[in-house]
């Protein structure tokens, strides 16, 4: 609770006195802990916002950035928490000019980066960029390597407030280590606060020595496909991981593809899409599992049914839990393809998710037991249905939700006295 005082103290100074460094300077370059505190700021929570890739691919353009800042205000993102644009690949000349600067794309761009990211900030919102740890981006533009100051220098000036960092044509001879901790290290001095978010795919064991690097995120798995399958594979790969995953660096599942239904301009991505029923239960488990909420879909068009669940306030709660403890698994017994996710809140409250992976209709049940909560104890749980806005009332024992093929359930969970419960 002290903590959080001292945070909120600090916030309130930040927005009074503007960057990090003219902070550092007030509170004194000695004070270790509440440097570490500001630096931590910057994920605080797992990082909310849109990215170009999943639905426009190189089809990016200023007019693009400014009507998708304008509805990220419009359609309530922003309100609900979704604060960076976030231009991904492809947005640069094929070449740097002859000083080495990155260069707009002069027809994508043709106002400069700058100007854009002016126009976003005076929405309320954050601007983020991509660039790669390699000589060049996957889409073959030129990449960071070995401009890795110059490159943070240039983001800084343009007022970028979030670097996506790909890890594609990285040398052989570096190491991602490396790589991510000389991008880290350039930022930091760069004179903004700029996110960090690793693009690196989990692999090298990615989960073990990312957080020292200083990102703030790590993405750590192939690319998501807007396919069941894709959301399915993704979430099995990092059940064992959830312990990496803690306020400062956050493990990122990749971006979302609610909304997407199949649509889109990335071949990569628009592998089929999914129903509402899908896309609600990728929402639930992006937001039980700490991961970065970044919207994929044209948000200039979402369905009212995309936008219900993006802007979901009570789910969306949970995933920006101020004590961003990661969730923890319980088997469903007889059968294997549910499971429950349980997460402690800093209020006291737990989340409990409750997911059916399988291909018919399945009633889940928690038992409060194998949550720590023996019904002896006189103690029991007043249960909220997220999706629903509903309060159900107290249960003692166990809880159990009928949930269709590939259906989710997010409760948040009071621990009460029973003794008035009849
Ligand atoms: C991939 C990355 C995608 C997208 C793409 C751009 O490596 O995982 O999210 O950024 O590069 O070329």
């Amino acid at each position: 609770m002290i903590g959080m005082k001292i945070i909120k103290a600090m916030m309130v100074k930040r927005k009074k006195t503007g960057d990090k460094i003219n902070q550092i300077l007030i509170f004194g370059q000695d004070d270790l802990f509440e440097r570490s505190i500001l630096m931590r700021q910057l994920a605080f929570t797992p990082p909310m916002g849109w990215n170009t890739w999943n639905t426009f691919y190189d089809k990016i353009s200023d007019e693009l950035v400014r009507s998708t800042a304008d509805a990220m205000v419009e359609q309530g993102l922003l309100d609900a928490g979704y604060e960076y644009l976030i231009l991904d690949d492809c947005w640069s000349s094929v070449d740097r000019d002859e000083s080495g600067h990155l260069v707009p794309d002069p027809e994508k761009f043709p106002y400069g980066i700058k100007d854009l990211a002016d126009y976003v900030h005076s929405k309320g919102l954050k601007f983020g960029i991509y660039s790669c740890c390699g000589t060049r981006t996957c889409a073959r533009y030129p990449g960071s390597f070995e401009h890795e100051f110059d490159d943070a220098k240039q983001f800084a000036e343009w007022g970028v407030d979030y670097l996506k960092y790909d890890n594609c044509h990285r040398p052989r001879s570096q190491t991602t280590p490396m790589l991510y901790r000389r991008m880290s290290m350039a930022l930091r001095n760069s004179g903004r606060d700029i996110v960090l978010a690793a693009c690196q795919w989990g692999i090298d064991d990615v989960h073990q020595w990312i957080r020292s690097s200083g990102a703030q995120t790590f993405r750590s798995t192939v690319d998501i496909q807007d396919s069941w399958d894709s959301i399915k594979s993704t979430v099995l790969s990092q059940m064992d991981k959830q312990n990496c995953n803690a306020p400062g660096c956050f493990n990122d599942m990749d971006m979302l593809v609610v909304g997407m239904y199949g649509k889109g301009l990335n071949p990569e991505t628009s592998q089929g899409g999914c129903t509402d029923e899908e896309y609600q239960t990728h929402f639930s488990l992006w937001a039980m599992m700490n991961s970065p909420l970044i919207i994929g879909c044209d948000i200039r068009s979402m369905s009212p049914k995309a936008k219900e669940i993006l802007t979901n306030k009570e789910v969306i709660a949970i995933n920006q839990d101020p004590e961003g403890r990661s969730c923890y698994k319980l088997s469903v017994c007889g059968d294997d393809d549910s499971f429950v996710l349980v997460r402690p809140l800093a209020d006291g409250d737990y989340a409990v998710g409750l997911f059916n992976f399988s291909e018919r209709e399945w009633k889940i049940s928690v038992d409060f037991w194998d949550l720590g909560l023996p019904a002896a104890a006189g103690l029991g749980f007043k249960i909220r249905d997220c999706y629903a806005h509903e309060d159900l009332g107290v249960f003692t024992e166990y809880f159990a939700a009928p949930l269709p093929p590939h259906g989710s359930g997010v409760y948040r969970c009071k621990v009460i006295s029973t003794d008035h419960v009849v």
